[in-house]
């Protein structure tokens, strides 16, 4: 089947930068972007593309070039669907907060609404295709709410898994390491899974499109994020083992990433990985290895987890200690509240649970980051239900200017790698602090020996 109409539900960090490249490289084919989220929807059709509600490096330009043309976003779900021949759903999947698997299964809420529209809609046969993070089987369940609504319309699901980083959306879209497409092993599945690989080969070559049984291809997925969180967890064990040895860890990583059967990537120490996915998948993979009775393999996943909360803890208790104890009223600037660098997106970032751990000393936090505003700084603690909205408000303020941020304060936290810190001036930073002046660096992104000899205390990773 020829595509020339596509739709995806959601309108996120996966669906906005994914469906941007599409249109931008099949002018052929309309793609559509909807939302539940009016405010969203107005953001993406905003006439001034720097304020699309996403941030990621090339993307506005992108949408500059393809929006009106080929790409369009709405709230009209039904139409969306009622035209499209391929539907992405884009959708989050956050870990469950209540019921059964609490704390661990993803919450499916969302998939099967968006199952239960599409099935109520459509009057022509669909290819469906997951895109957001899932459990492994989850294309079967929306299978059956796909094929038992007696409508008589057949329905093709295709796993496709992003594979896509935060900050490096578009080049990572651009040229992708590899697409991956699960199908049905019938003639039809295979039929849909064609159709979808020639849209993606009017970009990536032939041989970095990989297809595989649905099943394998959900499984992949969480795989790949659970192998690269291990990683950071590992260095992350490695780091501590630095401070109390006098290695220290950036050398140890150079060291063994040149290794070439470890290679050189994701091997740098910080105060733990954040993100939305590789908690989230690996306390999936960790569910569905339990729900099988295979508690070793478990285990063996969800230590990479209590390896990064025990890191962001540490990062914390070492704050404290450092600063003679004692925390309270005391004001710590934070560099960065994002998850890493360019990208304006908080999930899960470390930078959350050390503001939290720091606010129930009774510290005084100063944040800056270039991309994230300071509702969304209040919201992320909220979310947390530690204390109250109004306590979070007294103890937290954002700043626009990274000066001013750390102006007065004892102590500054590096939380996330933005290269602009770098480059800031600071000796002034230093004049303007209460003495002696401490910087913790979670990212070991500042030179410690300029810092040293300016007259700061600095503490960073692994060292
Ligand atoms: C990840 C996967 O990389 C991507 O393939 C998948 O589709 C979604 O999940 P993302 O979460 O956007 O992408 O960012 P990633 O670059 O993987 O970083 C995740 C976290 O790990 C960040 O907090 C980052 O700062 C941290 N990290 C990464 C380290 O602490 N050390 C490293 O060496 C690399
Ligand atoms: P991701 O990182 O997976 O893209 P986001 O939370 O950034 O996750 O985006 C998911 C989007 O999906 C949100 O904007 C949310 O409003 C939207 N969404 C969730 N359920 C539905 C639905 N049934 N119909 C349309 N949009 C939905």
């Amino acid at each position: 089947m020829s595509i020339t109409k596509i739709c995806c539900i959601g309108a996120g960090y996966v669906g906005g930068p994914t469906m941007a490249v599409i249109a931008q490289k099949c002018p052929h084919i309309q793609v559509t972007v909807v939302d539940l989220n009016e405010e969203r929807i107005a953001a993406w059709n905003d006439e001034n593309v720097d304020n699309i509600p996403i941030y990621e490096p090339g993307l506005s330009d992108i949408v500059a070039e393809a929006r009106g043309r080929n790409l369009f976003f709405s709230t009209n779900v039904e139409k969306a669907i009622d035209e499209a021949q391929i539907i992405f759903i884009s959708v989050n999947t956050p870990t469950k907060t209540y019921g059964k698997g609490k704390g661990m299964a993803a919450d499916l809420k969302y998939i099967e609404l968006c199952a239960r529209q599409i099935a109520r809609i459509a009057k022509d046969n669909k290819i469906v295709v997951e895109k957001s993070t899932l459990p492994v089987r989850t294309a079967e369940a929306i299978k059956s709410i796909l094929d038992n609504t007696g409508n008589g319309v057949q329905f093709q699901i295709l796993s496709n898994p992003e594979f896509l980083a935060e900050g490096t959306a578009v080049t990572d879209l651009l040229n992708p390491d590899r697409i991956l497409i699960g199908g049905d092993t019938s003639v039809e599945g295979q039929k849909a899974i064609q159709s979808l690989v020639d849209v993606y080969a009017n970009w990536v070559p032939a041989d970095k499109i990989l297809t595989t049984n649905v099943w394998s291809s959900e499984l992949s997925k969480l795989t790949a994020n659970a192998f690269l969180a291990q990683r950071i967890s590992s260095v992350n064990a490695m780091s501590e083992l630095c401070e109390k040895t006098g290695a220290d860890v950036n050398e140890v990583a150079r060291a063994i990433g040149m290794d070439s059967r470890i290679g050189p990537k994701f091997l740098k120490a910080s105060v733990g990985f954040g993100g939305s996915c590789f908690q989230k998948d690996i306390l999936n993979l960790v569910y569905i290895a339990k729900s099988y009775g295979l508690n070793e393999v478990a285990d063996y996943w969800e230590q990479v987890i209590i390896m990064n909360d025990h890191q962001k803890r540490r990062f914390s208790n070492k704050m404290v200690q450092t600063l003679y104890n004692t925390v309270a009223d005391k004001k710590i600037a934070f560099l960065g509240w994002a998850f890493k660098k360019d990208t304006n997106d908080t999930r899960e970032s470390a930078a959350i649970y050390i503001a939290d751990d720091l606010i129930n000393e009774q510290a005084q936090i100063a944040v800056y980051d270039p991309k994230v505003s300071s509702r969304k700084v209040l919201a992320d603690l909220d979310y947390l239900e530690t204390r109250t909205s109004e306590k979070n408000s007294a103890n937290v303020t954002s700043f626009s200017d990274p000066y001013e941020a750390c102006a007065s304060a004892h102590a500054i936290a590096v939380l996330t790698e933005w290269d602009e810190f770098i480059a800031y001036d600071w000796q002034k930073i230093y004049d303007g602090m209460q003495k002696p002046a401490f910087v913790f660096d979670g990212r070991n992104i500042l030179n410690r020996v300029a810092l040293e000899s300016i007259g700061f205390i600095y503490q960073g990773i692994g060292s």
